[in-house]
């Protein structure tokens, strides 16, 4: 009913009480409850004796209607579910997969006590505009090949993000999203598998929106920032969801059907690492050198001083030096 109501007032722009009534066959109190339900969720609704509702403003909560309302996919986010505050995002969508979820439903969550980042970091979760998303993925992929995933959604990420803003976003390999060096994005994929295949995937995305970035830097030991802090503009979180569905639908099936190979050089358009004097702990020994391509594959090729090219899947790499010569 709420839901009806809210469409009609986004319809109508001006539409009383009793009309309200009347259309849904509920009492006036009946609409005066819904209505301030929605205020309660962040809509801007006037009530005037001479015009009756006039809809304003939509709230920015990521709930599931606003985002499904101009959500052009086939099937990602076909299902969201919208949490005020969840432990992670990744723990409720690892029991709806679990419980044979579909693949596609996104968990999307205002804030997280115990959001997580890649090797056991936490991930700053505060109620204050990031978003905290994860989408349930049953990829008819080797296990090997999950690693690709993250790098895919980099892309995805970074498109959406240019579409929304006027801000360059870059990838440090494998899928820090950054913004003049300071990380706006992270991506975390966690998979259940069999030994030859892959049970889900779920993978999470934490986007820095709106976040004050003072805050950020002060948790985040200056590393982080965030869109608006970089911008200097309120960005629409669920416009901002809104295109990175999208853009992630449009490569996910792109990269299922023809590889990560075709992929590559989009990657390569938004890469911030080759040419850099990288080093990376793989595996328990440090490589140093200069990160000279990705592969086909999706794995960092750095050729150390020697001469020797290593190939790296996963790590952390830390950027000695940009555009190194060697
Ligand atoms: C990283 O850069 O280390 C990855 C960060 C991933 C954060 C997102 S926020 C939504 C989802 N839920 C989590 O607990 N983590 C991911």
């Amino acid at each position: 009913m709420r839901a009806l109501i809210l469409k009609a007032l986004k319809e109508e722009r001006h539409i009383s009480g009793e009309q309200l009534g009347k259309r849904f066959n509920i009492s006036r109190t009946a609409v005066w409850k819904h209505i301030n339900e929605l205020r309660g969720k962040g809509y801007e609704i006037r009530s005037s004796p001479r015009l009756g509702y006039t809809f304003i403003k939509s709230t920015d909560l990521l709930l599931a209607d606003e985002i499904a309302s101009c959500l052009k996919t086939r099937f990602m986010g076909k299902r969201i579910l919208h949490h005020d505050e969840v432990t992670s995002t990744q723990d409720v969508a690892e029991n709806l997969a679990r419980a044979g979820e579909e693949q596609g439903t996104v968990v999307i969550a205002e804030a997280q006590t115990r959001g997580r980042g890649r090797r056991g970091r936490s991930w700053v979760s505060l109620p204050e505009g990031g978003i905290y998303l994860s989408i349930i993925l049953k990829p008819e992929l080797m296990p090997s090949q999950v690693v690709q995933i993250p790098l895919i959604a980099g892309v995805a990420v970074c498109k959406a993000i240019r579409k929304m803003t006027r801000l360059e976003p870059r990838i440090k390999w494998s899928n820090d999203i950054l913004i003049s060096g300071k990380k706006v994005a992270g991506i975390l994929a966690e998979m259940s598998s069999e030994f030859d295949r892959v049970n889900f995937v779920i993978l999470g995305i934490g986007v820095n929106v709106n976040t004050r970035g003072s805050t950020l830097a002060k948790l985040t030991g200056g590393i982080a920032a965030s869109l608006a802090g970089k911008s200097s503009e309120c960005i629409s979180r669920v416009q901002l969801v809104q295109s990175l569905l999208q853009e992630f639908e449009k490569i996910y099936i792109k990269f299922l059907s023809s590889g990560f190979n075709s992929i590559r050089e989009e990657w390569k358009t938004y890469d911030g690492t080759i040419g850099s004097q990288v080093s990376v702990v793989d595996g328990g020994t440090n490589i140093s050198g200069k990160a000279i391509d990705i592969d086909n594959d999706g794995f960092l090729l750095i050729k150390k001083a020697n001469g020797e090219v290593k190939k790296v899947i996963s790590g952390d790499i830390s950027v000695i030096k940009r555009n190194c010569e060697y």
